[in-house]
């Protein structure tokens, strides 16, 4: 705070379509989606009519005992979307829980998971197995299931005890050397603590194909389908966490289609309102939702329940930004302009202090270190990412970094000029900065 206090804020006042203006009238190219959300661009037609039509009808009623029309058009269509995105198993995820952002969306794919054993009788599944490195947001039970030392180290005596298997960091996986792939040492691991603790594990929660915030960490070709069939085995419930990934960002509407993995609770946000308002939406299997029925006396209610869920705004902006999807082919447009930044991110790639670029669609980290050849990584203190990205501002590029690992992530609507001012500007500023350090 100390340091960023001294720094002069940019105040955005406006937006659109890939871009933010600021209060002196200055544009920027929004290379992070304002964190991952913005899906169709600024001041999106549709979803800005569909905002105003609503606010003409009612901004806001509660959904504690009542419900309302976009709440129950939204659900249909994300039951229709994820049913054709993803392959159902035993029971089709069919019953949507709404919250107003990620962390919630965890928080009550985390209850649910406990409680559905409580309820079968199963009463020592109570723990939760997660990954190194995971993000599943900030507050308390989302955070006891993370893994980034440096956000969460400091609450530890705040939170309840997780299982953590290995993250699949390809880049860095040293122990990978005594097994034929990364993909089969962290496989193998998770399997030992799940042989060990699976009388105790209620779910595994898991950023299906890419960690995002733990640092852009893409999980090799089968790992997901492994740790599926994992869950399978030893009768674990599979929370996919699809805040970041859901919504197109990895090229598929929902991270898990790229493995035709279904799991049994799926966690969402972020772009489920194309960036405009806060909203998340749980979604459960019909045989997880089955065992919270019961008579009134019996009390299997799932007790969760916050002020603005389902907000009748964010609903409808939902709706509309699903319906851009299919109007617009969102998801076929975006293939070339994958390739488009596949192309100029190899570029990146022989850059001297780029040790790693990780890409999934439109979710990339580029991984500066300071030796190429050794992987030896820039120290905290230098702050790289951090230089990088300013420097890209002062280009007209607004990015953030994850430590020593540049983030790029824009908006699914960006053209292909623009994606290629992307690139352009964040080679140029890796080039400068880190040319500027090896001088001293
Ligand atoms: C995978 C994942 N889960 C959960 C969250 C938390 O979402 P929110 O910031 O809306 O609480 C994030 C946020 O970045 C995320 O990336």
């Amino acid at each position: 705070m100390k340091e960023w206090a001294k720094e002069t804020p940019i105040i955005i006042t406006e937006g659109c379509g890939s871009f933010l203006k600021d209060i002196s009238g200055r544009w920027y190219l929004d290379g992070v989606a304002s964190i991952w959300v913005t899906v169709h661009g600024h001041r999106k037609k549709e979803i800005d009519n569909a905002i105003k039509s609503q606010i003409d009808k009612i901004s806001h009623s509660t959904l504690l005992g009542l419900t309302h029309p976009p709440a129950i058009k939204l659900a249909e269509k994300l039951v229709q979307v994820v049913n054709s995105s993803l392959v159902t198993r035993h029971s089709s995820l069919s019953k949507v829980f709404y919250s107003d952002n990620g962390s919630t969306a965890v928080e009550i794919g985390l209850k649910v998971a406990f409680q559905y054993w409580q309820h079968k009788g199963i009463k020592r599944k109570k723990r939760f197995l997660s990954l190194n490195n995971a993000y599943h947001g900030d507050t308390i039970g989302a955070v006891s299931v993370g893994g980034i030392d440096i956000f969460h180290n400091i609450f530890s005596p705040l939170l309840f005890k997780s299982y953590k298997a290995p993250s699949p960091y390809c880049y860095r996986c040293e122990f990978a050397k005594k097994f034929p792939s990364c993909k089969l040492f962290c496989l193998k691991k998770m399997e030992q603590v799940m042989q060990k603790h699976h009388q105790e594990i209620a779910g595994l929660i898991i950023e299906p194909i890419m960690q995002g915030a733990g640092g852009m960490i893409v999980s090799p070709p089968g790992y997901l389908k492994g740790v599926r069939k994992l869950c399978d085995k030893y009768n674990i419930l599979m929370i996919a966490d699809e805040v970041a990934t859901g919504f197109g960002r990895t090229g598929k509407m929902f991270a898990c289609e790229h493995e035709k993995v279904s799991p049994d609770i799926l966690c969402l946000a972020k772009g489920i309102t194309g960036g405009y308002l806060p909203l998340a939406a749980t979604i459960t299997t019909e045989k997880i939702y089955n065992a919270f029925l019961g008579e009134f006396k019996d009390l299997k209610t799932f007790f969760h329940g916050h002020t603005y869920t389902g907000n009748q705004i964010a609903c409808a902006a939902a709706v509309a930004n699903l319906e851009i999807f299919k109007k617009e082919k969102t998801l076929k447009t975006m293939q070339k302009k994958i390739e488009i930044l596949k192309k100029g991110l190899f570029k990146i790639t022989e850059l001297p202090h780029v040790g790693d670029v990780r890409q999934k669609g439109f979710m990339v980290g580029i991984e500066l270190v300071k030796d190429k050849k050794t992987k030896e990584p820039y120290p905290t203190g230098e702050k790289i990412g951090w230089k990088v990205c300013y420097k890209a501002r002062k280009k007209g590029l607004i990015i953030r970094p994850l430590g020593n690992v540049i983030v790029l992530m824009p908006p699914l609507s960006i053209s292909h000029q623009e994606l290629k001012g992307l690139i352009q500007i964040t080679a140029e500023a890796i080039k400068e900065v880190t040319e500027k350090m090896d001088r001293g």
